[in-house]
């Protein structure tokens, strides 16, 4: 199976997301906010948490059909598009924690173009963070109701809890993993598991299915946050759409840093440690010395190994879905997460 593939495969479900959402944002009457919107949104993305959520959806609803209960369609089954304005709450609630984390790790550039913040303002990309965040829950109540509502609650709390643990960690240089992985947990883990698991709870997902799409989101979460780092030093930002080096510049203990760290001489540690505490610009321009030190550790290699295992334990929650296309396409998505370069 190779990118491309999975890639084609999901590609009329990524198109009706865009269609969905370009047609939602069309109601913004605020010239300004509507331009600043579809700049941020319209831009690229990968649209994988919406993609989570309709695969979910699908996958909860071929179960039900293939045990002979009868598929329940989302909340408001009178709109033909229900489940895409679902899914798209996701791609909503994704966009603005980007913009706002744009502002907070001083960005310039995000999906291949100038970030809000550099463009127009932070207080642009403050606020139409803002809105999509209530344009996000208004979906989810309408679409998905109650239960999407609180899982979209609880997700946010736990991303603005690791943003703080992660200024913390950066500010103390805490080199450990424990931590590392409580701030992927809040961060990224927390969102993508909650988009599995609206896919499963607005079609009526039991308590079983709905814990298994969340664990698997949760894993698939993770990897996906460990690749997204070590693209910071290996990525190209042609691909990527972010310029590299940004979590070093900002100082961010991330798995390759700490990885290498464990690894290191005693002299290669101390480089690390007082590179860790010199200024943002000072551990730019030292991008390809760290390059250089975690190619040489190992610490890339481990990096992909540690999201290969994370992988592994999500694809096997899945078994407890009938074998089918959704199920083939959730599993495979690992793969891609693994290998992606963008
Ligand atoms: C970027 O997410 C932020 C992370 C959590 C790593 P994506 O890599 O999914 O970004 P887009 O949506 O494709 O731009
Ligand atoms: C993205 O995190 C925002 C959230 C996951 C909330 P990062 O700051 O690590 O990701 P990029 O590299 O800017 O996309
Ligand atoms: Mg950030
Ligand atoms: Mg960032």
């Amino acid at each position: 199976m190779t990118v491309e593939n999975l890639q084609t495969r999901l590609a009329a479900a990524a198109e009706r997301l865009d269609t969905v959402m370009a047609a939602d944002l069309a109601t913004v009457t605020n010239h300004r906010l509507k331009e600043v919107l579809e700049h941020a949104l319209l831009a690229g993305g990968k649209r994988i948490r919406p993609l989570l959520t309709l695969l979910a959806a699908r996958l909860t609803m071929a179960a039900d059909q293939a045990a002979g209960a009868p598929a329940q369609p989302p909340a408001s089954s009178g709109d033909p598009t229900a489940l895409e304005r679902l899914a798209i709450a996701f791609e909503y609630l994704h966009t603005a924690s980007l913009l706002h984390d744009d502002v907070i790790d001083h960005a310039a550039q995000r999906r291949g173009r100038d970030t809000v913040n550099h463009r127009w303002d932070g207080s642009h990309a403050i606020l139409a963070g803002d809105f999509l965040h209530a344009r996000a829950m208004r979906l989810a109540g309408s679409h998905g109701g109650p239960p999407c509502l609180e899982l979209i609650g609880t997700a946010t709390e736990a991303m603005v809890a690791a943003e703080f643990l992660q200024a913390a960690t950066a500010r103390q240089r805490d080199w450990r993993q424990q931590t590392y992985f409580a701030v992927l947990d809040g961060k990224t883990a927390a969102l993508i598991a909650a988009a599995c698991e609206c896919g499963a709870a607005a079609t009526g997902g039991d308590h079983t299915q709905r814990r298994a799409l969340r664990v698997y989101g949760a894993n698939l979460g993770l990897a996906f946050q460990i690749i997204d780092d070590l693209l910071d030093f290996l990525g190209e930002p042609q691909a990527t759409g972010k310029a590299a080096g940004n979590d070093l510049q900002e100082g961010k203990m991330t798995l390759p840093l700490l990885l290498a760290h464990e690894r290191a001489t005693a002299d290669q540690r101390r480089w690390l440690e007082r590179l860790l505490a010199a200024e943002p610009a000072q551990r730019r321009s030292e991008l390809p010395g760290v390059r250089e030190l975690l190619e040489q550790t190992g610490a890339f290699a481990a990096c992909r190994a540690e999201a290969r295992g994370l992988l592994e334990a999500g694809r096997a929650g899945l078994e407890i879905f009938p074998d089918g296309p959704e199920r083939q396409l959730l599993q495979d998505l690992g793969d891609y997460v693994l290998r992606r370069d963008r």
